[in-house]
């Protein structure tokens, strides 16, 4: 099997080298150059773990390779997959379309013979018969079947979900799609994933219910998790007691400032438009989306309200800024909320971050970043835990202590006991805790 990947990023990436590790040979097409160029000499693009590796024994062997040329990406492929961006138009909250609609009608052009057109990228429901008209007014003479394959994957362990997923789910109209994605996944068939085909509407669909379903969850043990702290109970009890009931499940019942990153805030939002568009509203999303967005400009609340009045000349310390652990990704950080209010009340602010190479560029140039986390927290005032990287958990408070200049931890990822801060001297808050 040959296949072409359209976009070269967190998607597109991972995906490319993981087919290509199931045996296919994966042409990764990017419009980027230096995305391209970099990949030619061995650079990630993205900081994803384990992907280095796998793309170089991958490139290697010779089943991946790398293009800006589209036409000779697509030449001989028996599927294309759309794996470009589909960010949230600026304005009114819809997915924005355009890169999606631009590569398939370059995909069409360039087609040679009857291919599998698969939109990767998340899209509306609506996008995949839109494909299809493209490709039918681009390519009226050439069989070109659309489907659509929604991604799961998580930043931070792309790999071992793209090759040990839950559920691939496949939205298809022929039995000619049908055939060719199930021989790309039957790799998994060995570790009995279930696949599912489904309508291309319903595959569409499944993506963002998938995601507002998880970001509601979220949002709703942050909401138990103010009411926790209002009445004198601890969310880590309440959720250990609500998640062990099977049809609560135990994942994605942990507290924190908001969620944030390259899906659920841009899903969440487009899902919540195409429901109205279709006359069907999701009050539901709708406050969550609300909830969730009042509660990041909480947090920077929260955090001058711990400084006292005169905080405007203070130094806090903000140990983790990526929207989560184990990525470079920024998109919607709760960091890009949160560390601009402080300086815009005059706090100082000293971030550390395991991979900052983003977060440089996205936050206010005043925003400092120091090599190490010890080095960030030297002569604070105070210290905010944004993002629970694994190394926070194990730095011993007397070391935190003795660098500090003041005693304030607000740790809004529960990442330290309580007890142990409290001893080491810390007048210390967390989410949800007494
Ligand atoms: N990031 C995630 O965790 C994740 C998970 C599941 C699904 N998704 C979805 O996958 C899609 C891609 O997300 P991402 O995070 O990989 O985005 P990304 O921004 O990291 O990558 C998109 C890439 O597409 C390239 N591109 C844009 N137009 C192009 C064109 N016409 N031809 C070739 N390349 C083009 C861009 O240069 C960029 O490198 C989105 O719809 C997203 O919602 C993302």
């Amino acid at each position: 099997m040959r296949i072409a990947m359209i976009g070269a990023g967190y998607v597109g990436l991972v995906s490319g080298a993981c087919f290509a590790e199931f045996g296919v040979d994966v042409t990764v097409m990017d419009v980027d150059p230096d995305r391209i160029e970099g990949l030619h000499a061995g650079r990630m693009p993205i900081y994803e773990p384990g992907l280095d590796k796998l793309v170089a024994e991958n490139v290697k062997d010779g089943r991946l390779t790398f293009t800006t040329d589209l036409a000779a990406a697509v030449k001989g492929a028996d599927a294309v997959f759309l794996a470009v961006g589909t960010p949230t138009r600026r304005g009114d909250g819809h997915a924005d379309l355009s890169y999606v609609y631009a590569a398939a009608e370059q995909v069409a052009k360039a087609a040679d013979g009857p291919l599998v057109l698969v939109t990767k990228s998340t899209v509306p429901v609506g996008t995949g018969r839109e494909v299809q008209a493209i490709c039918r007014r681009v390519r009226p003479d050439l069989p070109i079947s659309v489907a659509s394959n929604p991604e799961f994957l998580r930043e931070g362990s792309a790999i071992g979900d793209f090759m040990r997923p839950d559920r691939v789910v496949i939205g298809v109209d022929d039995e000619h799609a049908t055939t060719v994605l199930r021989r790309l996944y039957r790799p998994l068939y060995l570790i009995e994933t279930p696949v599912l085909a489904v309508s291309i509407e319903s595959a569409e669909l499944i993506k963002y219910a998938a995601n507002a379903f998880l970001a509601t969850k979220i949002t709703f043990i942050n909401e138990i998790a103010d009411l926790c702290e209002k009445v004198g109970a601890d969310v880590h009890d309440v959720a250990r007691g609500m998640g062990l009931d099977g049809r609560i499940g135990r994942k994605f019942l942990h507290p924190g400032p908001g969620y944030g990153g390259s899906c659920f805030p841009k899903d969440t939002l487009a899902l919540a438009r195409t429901a109205q568009d279709a006359g069907s509203p999701v009050r539901l999303v709708e406050a969550t989306i609300e909830v969730n967005e009042a509660r990041k400009a909480r947090m920077a609340e929260r955090i001058l309200a711990a400084l006292g009045p005169a905080h405007a000349g203070k130094r806090v310390a903000v140990l983790g800024v990526t929207f989560k652990p184990e990525t470079d990704d920024m998109r919607d950080a709760p960091s890009l909320v949160i560390l601009p209010a402080l300086v815009a009340a005059g706090v100082e602010v000293t971030a550390f971050d395991p991979q900052s190479a983003h977060a440089r560029q996205a936050l206010p140039a005043a925003v400092h970043f120091a090599e190490t986390a010890v080095a960030a927290v030297q002569g604070a005032d105070a210290l905010v835990v944004l993002t629970e990287w694994n190394e926070f958990r194990a730095l011993p408070p007397g070391r935190l202590k003795a660098a500090m200049k003041g005693d304030i931890i607000l740790d809004l990822r529960n990442v330290w006991d309580p007890v142990a801060m409290r001893a080491a001297g810390f007048t210390y808050s967390s989410i949800g805790r007494p």
